[in-house]
């Protein structure tokens, strides 16, 4: 899908050639003199179109325009968050087999926010997941040009939210994929993949056999249930001098997550497939970052495997020896994620990192605190926390800031090891952070994003977001400005 972004006055998007003409009007919509213009002004002035985000009017063919379908869709104050939603609201009312070339026009000159949310929008809503299907219904869409009358002042953030759109679908490709489709081998090579003459990206697999030999205890015992071998995958962005200390990002890899012996009930464990959604977002920043290519250097670690049950799998009781030499009591073989985590926070020690930061579907518990709105942000570290809530704001990919409270830590105590991986069902998001923070250095920055809540949609629409892809690379890019 190419986007395209070009300085146009209403009329003129209107005489452009296309399928489907959205026409963003908000609250503050001023028509200018022309027909066009006119046509939509009466439109608004009768009451058949509305500017409230996510009304609409569809029109077809009118003489004022070279488009087939006009959509007059409302946005609202003209905010980031309601542009999206005028946009998802008029592309749901266009036939989609019928749209190659959209044409999506602001009204009302654009802001760096309002251009990025109708990019996210129009990618989001002509998504569509073909590698499993036998007769794949591609996206049709494959030109999209953005049309707003101070487009030049916007090229720069036009090319970040275009280069965001690829970063979020290969999230999206790699957390929809069913397990067998997505093993941790497969992970690897999409892994390899990003690794281009151009992109600076380099990219190392360690096997079963390397991981054994760094100590990683705690990552095979999740990996020993499972037939598939497991894969630590490093990926670097080299944008910078050598000598600038990179962040890391560590991305949870759990290509499917069946519970192991502790299993989970049946009914939606389909969903656990989507439980490699932190290394999913690792990947989609590595591909924007190929893209965007900022003056910054960034690691990726992915610790990838199952969490299966075979005759050799962990059980609850047993005590391995993580990276770090803390010993861990595994009283629930179904918290996994922090296992896997927990060394590859340890392995994050020797790149000296400015920070670490760790995404992963981490908690039920997250879910039952903050459902699919914001992810939830842990971090011991104020300018981090600070940090990474702004850019969640400013790529509307939000997230709220969690407690790390030392009593909260409590319950992982036992007599049987350094730590036990599972605390009470209370607060379970808050100690699945404390746990994690036991094997990160305190001298460097550390954040911990549960996004069990926002990494997927379960029922009709299920399927991955590509969160948080968005906040990432914002992150990303605000450390990149500060450097310079
Ligand atoms: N991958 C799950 C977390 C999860 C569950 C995400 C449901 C999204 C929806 C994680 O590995 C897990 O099973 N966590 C347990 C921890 C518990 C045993 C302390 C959980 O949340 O139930
Ligand atoms: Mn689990
Ligand atoms: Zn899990």
């Amino acid at each position: 899908m190419n986007f395209e972004l070009k300085s146009l006055s209403l009329v003129e998007a209107a005489s452009e050639k296309c399928d489907a003409l959205l026409v963003l009007v908000s609250d503050a919509y001023k028509p200018a003199k022309d027909g066009f213009s006119a046509l939509v002004g009466r439109a608004i002035k009768d009451g058949d179109a509305l500017t409230k985000a996510g009304k609409i009017l569809a029109l077809y063919m009118p003489v004022q325009s070279q488009a087939t379908r006009v959509v007059i869709a409302g946005v609202g104050d003209g905010s980031a968050k309601q542009v999206r939603s005028g946009v998802t609201a008029a592309l749901a009312g266009v036939k989609s087999d019928k749209l190659k070339k959209l044409v999506v026009a602001f009204a009302s000159p654009a802001q760096e926010a309002t251009v990025r949310a109708a990019v996210a929008a129009v990618a989001d809503a002509s998504y569509s997941f073909i590698s499993t299907k036998s007769k794949p219904e591609p996206r049709t869409l494959h030109h999209v040009l953005l049309a707003a009358s101070n487009a030049a002042e916007l090229q720069t953030p036009f090319d970040r939210a275009v280069a965001v759109v690829a970063g979020v679908e290969l999230a999206k490709e790699w957390a929809n994929r069913p397990a067998n489709h997505a093993t941790p081998t497969l992970l690897a090579k999409a892994a390899e993949a990003l690794v281009t003459k151009h992109s600076k990206i380099s990219c190392e697999v360690l096997g079963p056999k390397e991981v054994a030999k760094l100590g990683m205890g705690a990552f095979m015992a999740v990996a020993q249930g499972s037939d598939e071998p497991l894969r630590f995958i490093v990926l670097k962005y080299n944008g910078a001098a050598k000598s600038v200390a990179p962040t890391v990002l560590v991305g949870k890899g759990i290509t499917f997550d069946s519970g192991g012996i502790s299993i989970k009930p049946a009914a939606e464990m389909d969903e656990m497939k989507f439980d490699m959604c932190g290394a999913a977002s690792v990947l989609g920043v590595f591909r924007t970052l190929a893209e965007l290519r900022p003056d910054i250097n960034v690691v990726g670690l992915i610790p990838a495997c199952e969490n299966l049950l075979n005759g050799r799998a962990v059980k609850p009781g047993d005590v391995v020896t993580s990276m770090s030499g803390q010993t861990i009591e595994i009283l629930n073989t179904d918290a996994e994620g922090r296992l896997v985590l927990c060394d590859a926070l340890t392995y994050a020690e020797r790149f000296k990192p400015h920070a670490v930061v760790d995404i992963a579907t981490l908690t039920g518990a997250c879910v039952v605190a903050l459902g699919n709105v914001r992810s939830a942000l842990f971090s011991p570290d104020a300018a981090l926390a600070k940090a990474l809530s702004a850019a969640g704001d400013a790529a509307q990919d939000l997230c709220w800031q969690m407690p790390l409270d030392e009593e909260y830590g409590e319950g992982l105590k036992t007599q049987f090891a350094d730590v036990a991986n599972v605390a009470g069902r209370a607060g379970g998001a808050v100690s699945a952070a404390k746990y994690l923070q036991r094997f990160t250095d305190k001298k460097v920055p550390w954040a911990h994003l549960d996004i069990a809540g926002t990494a997927w949609k379960s029922g009709a629409a299920k399927g991955a977001t590509g969160r948080p892809v968005g906040l990432l690379v914002e992150y990303l890019l605000a450390q990149a400005a500060q450097a310079n």
